[in-house]
């Protein structure tokens, strides 16, 4: 199955900073794309979406939005509308990243509402989940992925693409990277919630927190169920984030 590697660039780079960083990237985007098994994806900044468009065009790199609304369009001050990322030749939407769901209160109610659009705009709704430490520490691992699988695909199409990462709260911008048990249980863990939810044991779900170049991310990667990372930090600059794409 096809490894995808995306790239959470968060609230870093200008528009300058982007096409830069794709100057660096550029001799080896080739290389890096033409490999059919692997899938590269970056999640700029919205006021970076444009920049990040051209600097990719006539490769095979994919892009999307890090949100955005559950209308396409409205009086929805400071949004950002999923039907402009098609428009511009985007191809996925993160959907649910614990810092939304933390910082920006997003509830799965409202998760699920955006999903059903993204899917239904032919765009690729990459979907985060995770828990948090102390619901990790109560055991309750499990039934958080549980819950938020099923209100947030409330809406979902089984038919149209989806992809899962599996985001450890405790794991994102902390240094503290999971274990190759705790994400072999939870991958494996969110595959059969899959499939009791009706859709594909076999969605692809992408592992993210803390992922760097290494050992480790070969080590996940040969993991069943384990389709790729979500990779922040380590994603911004062009040498260690082409190095994870390459830890195959
Ligand atoms: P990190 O971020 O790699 O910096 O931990 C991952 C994410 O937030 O998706």
């Amino acid at each position: 199955m096809k490894k995808i590697f995306a790239a959470n660039w968060k609230l870093h780079k200008n528009p300058f900073e982007t096409r830069d960083f794709f100057s660096d990237f550029k001799s080896q985007i080739k290389t890096l794309s033409k490999n059919e098994n692997r899938e590269i994806v970056f999640f700029p900044s919205s006021s970076c979406l444009e920049a990040l468009s051209q600097s990719v065009a006539g490769s095979e790199i994919k892009w999307g939005a890090q949100n955005c609304h559950s209308e396409i369009q409205g009086a929805f001050t400071g949004e950002t509308s999923a039907q402009v990322v098609k428009d511009l030749g985007g191809h996925y939407i993160l959907l649910g990243h614990s810092e939304r769901r933390t910082l920006f209160a997003e509830k799965d109610e409202g998760i699920a509402k955006k999903l059903t659009l993204v899917q239904k705009l032919d765009l690729i709704p990459l979907l985060c989940i995770g828990e948090t430490l102390p619901e990790r520490e109560a055991g309750k691992t499990n039934q958080v992925l549980e819950s938020q699988l099923q209100k947030d695909l409330a809406g979902a199409d089984p038919t149209k693409a989806l992809v899962i990462a599996y985001e450890p709260v405790w794991a994102i911008g902390t240094g503290k990277v999971a274990t190759v048990d705790q994400v072999r249980e939870a991958h494996l863990e969110i595959s059969q919630i899959l499939g009791r939810l009706g859709f594909s044991p076999s969605t692809s779900i992408l592992y993210g927190g803390s992922v760097k170049v290494g050992p480790l991310a070969k080590e996940f990667l040969a993991l069943p169920h384990v389709a790729g990372f979500l990779v922040g930090g380590a994603s911004l600059e062009a040498t260690s984030f082409k190095q994870i794409c390459e830890s195959e």
